[in-house]
């Protein structure tokens, strides 16, 4: 299995990827790296690990120019999967549409969000989540669709918010839950391609699939 990451920032994600590649404990690649940011610290992460790492800088570019400079460096590798890490771009159908997998109905793409979905969808789930007050939060794995955080759900994990947290307590949960979840899911898609589950239709990108993606 094939992955390339895509990154804006941080990395930490990416981090425990490239760590459970080396730990053997997710039997896949990770092909290449490719931040839209040419500071983000991701891109290191990639180097130290020997992977290529890429910056393809979006800013002052159009969106669809942007998105056509990222394709054409993907292009050099083969992917099976695009893993989105911490990537603070969202994805129009014109860059989707070469992940798109005609026979299973889905885009090929991956991403991690920080809250329970559909709840708190946007750049900011653990603040949106802690201000809300939640009492139980959580982290989502899901395909990637047209739509913002809203694709076919891969998995999901809660974690509680505790009495004493702040803000800081509360993200560091969460990113220990995204920390393991992240690669197990990857893993599982590894040995046994994409599971999701039916649920009710509003479009017929949502259509759902029992048939596993290799
Ligand atoms: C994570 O919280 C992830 O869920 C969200 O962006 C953050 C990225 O963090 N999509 P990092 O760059 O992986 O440290």
């Amino acid at each position: 299995m094939n992955y390339a990451v895509l990154v804006s920032g941080r990395g930490s994600n990416l981090r425990a990827i490239l760590e459970a590649v080396a730990n053997g404990s997710l039997n896949a690649n990770i092909v290449c790296i490719i931040s839209n940011n040419a500071d983000a610290p991701a891109l290191q992460i990639g180097t130290e690990f020997g992977v290529p790492a890429h910056a393809v800088a979006s800013r002052g570019k159009k969106r669809v120019e942007h998105e056509t400079e990222v394709l054409a460096c993907l292009s050099q590798y083969k992917i099976d999967f695009l893993v989105l890490a911490g990537y603070m771009r969202v994805l129009t159908p014109h860059f989707l549409k070469p992940f798109y997998d005609s026979e299973a109905g889905i885009y090929r793409v991956i991403n991690i969000h920080p809250s329970i979905l559909p709840a708190f969808p946007g750049a900011a789930g653990y603040d949106e989540a802690f201000n809300y007050g939640v009492r139980l939060s959580g982290v989502t794995v899901h395909l990637v669709d047209e739509q913002v955080d809203h694709g076919p759900i891969l998995a999901q994990e809660t974690f509680p918010r505790l009495a004493e947290d702040t803000l800081e307590t509360f993200k560091q949960r969460g990113l220990a839950v995204e920390h393991r979840l992240y690669p197990q899911v990857l893993q599982q898609i590894a040995l046994e391609g994409v599971k999701i589950l039916p649920r009710p239709l509003t479009d017929k990108s949502n259509v759902p699939t029992e048939a596993p993606v290799k």
